[in-house]
């Protein structure tokens, strides 16, 4: 519904400048990894690759950016015709080994476009120059063991939705998993590891690769819900769940990661583990919400499911405001009835526009509880310079839901946000401020990519940051440009997402937080921003699991990959 984000740019390549160093046993952190990248001299010759790849069922593919067919080297007209028609087509750039959903990811500051003539340049971006287009677990394996041995810069890529360019590596090694499918229903599944007396429970077993909209229907002919996100090709099992994931289903089961029952991963060492709370609890915190693709390459998931909803009951209302005292008034009004509409059980999502238009979910919602929830709403209907629609309806189901209003939007835009989860005490306390920051950057457009007070029950063996268990809503800030602008238009565009971040901090103070996949990706304190006294617990169990810090991704715990404005 709002703003989504992302993108980027120039990568400071780590240049080879030390031998080789042990690459087993427990480091003393820092420890520096020459990241070979193609174009150093460390990166492997051709026979090494070859080899490689025959060891790999001859999976190893060059990508390139999703234009390259309509550029010399690679120009094809029928597939180029493919890539214009599909541009921004989500299901379509996540079938691609080299698209990214934000062009700034896929291109850096290089150009590659469908527009331009055959002949002008297509750079290779930021798109990893090989990718191991895994069909099984040992592809993974041996590529992470490869990797490890020959020092190579590694990125893991699902969907290429990251919004802080975490699946992007410049000239990188790129695990791509998008090929794992697979989901295999549980009526009663019970940890490896657990209790023998464990109650076994309804859950769903989801391979790397696999998208939410395929889960949606899969679940809906199996009688379930699985608590996923707002989104059709978001994957189920890579950075949605590593960083949290919200839905509609917030306010009832938690985050996503909070219904993790188990993951399987591999391991820096290519080792192939099974980590839930019974086996390794430090290290399976540490995936849940611990963010991106630090800690292994995830290889399943298991997802608690939970019945059917009776209906699921929405509101949808829209605020047109004239005169600035007219917007001001709508901005303040819904900020502060945000911390009731969803203390009443409904999550949302909306867009500050000529005033405010959002949509709200309840599954279970009665009409009472509508009446109560939306009083503020129907208050603020009847200001002067304000006109108005508010709506109730009910649907039958999730997957009517999704029929009916999952897009994918954004995807071929440079989008990027700012953001932060919002507390009673601010929405309440500090809306002037957030106000006054919303009419100073009138360049960025503001929005609430998800309204809801979130269920913390199951939260405790998390990484997510604390914030999550007192916030109403996330605030974000969008920051967009033009495919064709000149870098430093670029660069400026991106400074200006650090002003917004340390705006935040002025309003919010040191103890704000915000949700890591919706988050700048220049934010300047990030460690505190994301994980908050969190930090430090990760950042040991990151030297415990991977002390040669093999997977790293910009802002993750413990990398030497941060991506600068
Ligand atoms: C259209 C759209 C809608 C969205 N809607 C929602 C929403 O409703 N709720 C919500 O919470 N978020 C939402 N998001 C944000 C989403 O959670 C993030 O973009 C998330 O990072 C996507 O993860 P991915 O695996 O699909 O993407 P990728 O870009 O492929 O991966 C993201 C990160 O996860 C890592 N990763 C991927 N797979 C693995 C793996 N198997 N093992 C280890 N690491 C892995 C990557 O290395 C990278 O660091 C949305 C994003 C988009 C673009
Ligand atoms: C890997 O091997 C396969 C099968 O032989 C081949 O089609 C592919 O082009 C090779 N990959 C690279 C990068 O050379
Ligand atoms: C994506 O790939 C799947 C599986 O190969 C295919 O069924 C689907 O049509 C593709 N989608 C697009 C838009 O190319
Ligand atoms: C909704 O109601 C159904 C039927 O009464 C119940 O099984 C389900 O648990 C409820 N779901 C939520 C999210 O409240
Ligand atoms: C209503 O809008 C008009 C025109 O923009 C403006 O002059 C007037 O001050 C506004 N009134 C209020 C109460 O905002
Ligand atoms: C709310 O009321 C309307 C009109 O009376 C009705 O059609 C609808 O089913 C009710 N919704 C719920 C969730 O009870
Ligand atoms: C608000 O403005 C938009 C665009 O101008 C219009 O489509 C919509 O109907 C208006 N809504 C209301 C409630 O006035
Ligand atoms: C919900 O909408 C229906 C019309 O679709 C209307 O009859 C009913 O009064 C509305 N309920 C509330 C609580 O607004
Ligand atoms: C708002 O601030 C007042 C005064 O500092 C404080 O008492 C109140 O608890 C705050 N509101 C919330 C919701 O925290
Ligand atoms: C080409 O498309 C890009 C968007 O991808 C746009 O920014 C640019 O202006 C277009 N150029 C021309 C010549 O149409």
């Amino acid at each position: 519904m709002v703003p989504k984000v992302a993108v980027i740019f120039f990568i400071g390549l780590i240049l080879c400048h030390r031998p080789n160093a042990h690459h087993h046993g427990p480091w003393s952190p820092p420890y520096e990894r020459r990241r070979c990248a193609f174009g150093n001299n460390c990166w492997p010759d051709h026979a090494t690759w070859t080899a490689f790849n025959d060891s790999i069922s001859g999976r190893l593919v060059r990508s390139f950016p999703s234009a390259a067919r309509c550029h010399e080297a690679q120009y094809d007209e029928q597939l180029c015709q493919i890539v214009r028609d599909n541009w921004d087509n989500s299901f379509w750039r996540t079938n691609q080994t080299g698209a990214y959903s934000a062009i700034l990811w896929e291109l850096g500051n290089d150009r590659c476009f469908i527009n331009s003539s055959v002949s002008a340049p297509c750079g290779q971006g930021l798109v990893p120059y090989y990718s191991v287009a895994a069909q099984e677990v040992s592809d993974i394996q041996a590529a992470v063991r490869f990797a490890n041995y020959k020092d190579l810069y590694l990125v893991v890529k699902n969907t290429g939705h990251s919004h802080l360019g975490r699946s992007s590596g410049k000239n990188a090694l790129s695990i791509w998993t998008h090929n794992l499918k697979g989901k295999q229903w549980h009526d009663s599944f019970v940890p490896v590891g657990a209790p023998r007396d464990t109650q076994g429970q309804g859950a769903v077993t989801l391979q790397a690769g696999e998208q939410w909209l395929d889960v949606y229907e899969a679940a809906a002919e199996q009688g379930v819900i699985v608590v996923g996100g707002n989104a059709r090709t978001v994957g189920t099992s890579g950075g949605y769940v590593t960083g949290g994931g919200h839905s509609a289903w917030a306010n009832k089961y938690g985050l996503a990661t909070d219904n993790l029952l188990e993951v399987t991963i591999v391991t820096a060492t290519g080792d192939h583990e099974i980590l839930n709370t019974f086996t390794d609890p430090g290290y399976f915190y540490a995936v849940r919400g611990g963010g991106g693709s630090a800690w292994g390459v995830i290889i399943s998931v298991t997802y608690k499911t939970h019945p059917n909803p009776s209906h699921l009951q929405l509101g949808l209302v829209q605020f047109n405001a004239t005169g600035s005292s007219a917007v001001r008034t709508v901005q303040s009004a819904v900020m502060k009835s945000l911390v009731d509409i969803t203390s009443a059980g409904y999550t949302g999502y909306g867009v500050f526009d000529q005033g405010f238009s959002g949509i709200f979910i309840q599954p279970n919602g009665t009409n009472e509880t509508f009446v109560e929830a939306f009083a503020p709403f129907y208050q603020l209907s009847t200001y002067p310079n304000v006109s108005a629609v508010i709506g109730n309806f009910t649907l039958p189901s999730w997957i009517d839901y999704c029929d009916a209003f999952l897009t994918d939007p954004n995807i071929g835009t440079n989008i990027q946000d700012a953001s932060r989860l919002l507390t009673a005490d601010i929405l309440l306390n500090k809306t002037d401020d957030l106000i006054d920051m919303i009419s100073d950057f009138p360049d960025a457009p503001s929005g609430f990519n998800f309204i809801g007070k979130v269920n913390p029950t199951n939260r405790a063996n998390t990484a997510v940051n604390s914030v999550w268990d007192f916030s109403h809503a996330l605030l974000s800030f969008g920051i967009d440009w033009a495919d064709d602008e000149p870098a430093h238009v670029k660069t400026e565009r991106k400074q200006r997402l650090v002003e917004i971040s340390r705006r935040f901090d002025a309003v919010i103070g040191p103890d704000g937080g915000t949700y890591i996949n919706e988050a700048n990706p220049y934010e300047p304190e990030w460690q505190r921003v994301f994980w908050g006294d969190k930090y430090e617990t990760l950042l040991k169990i990151k030297h415990r699991v991977d002390p040669t810090n093999l997977f790293v991704c910009n802002r993750c715990v413990g990398t030497d990959i941060i991506f600068e404005p």
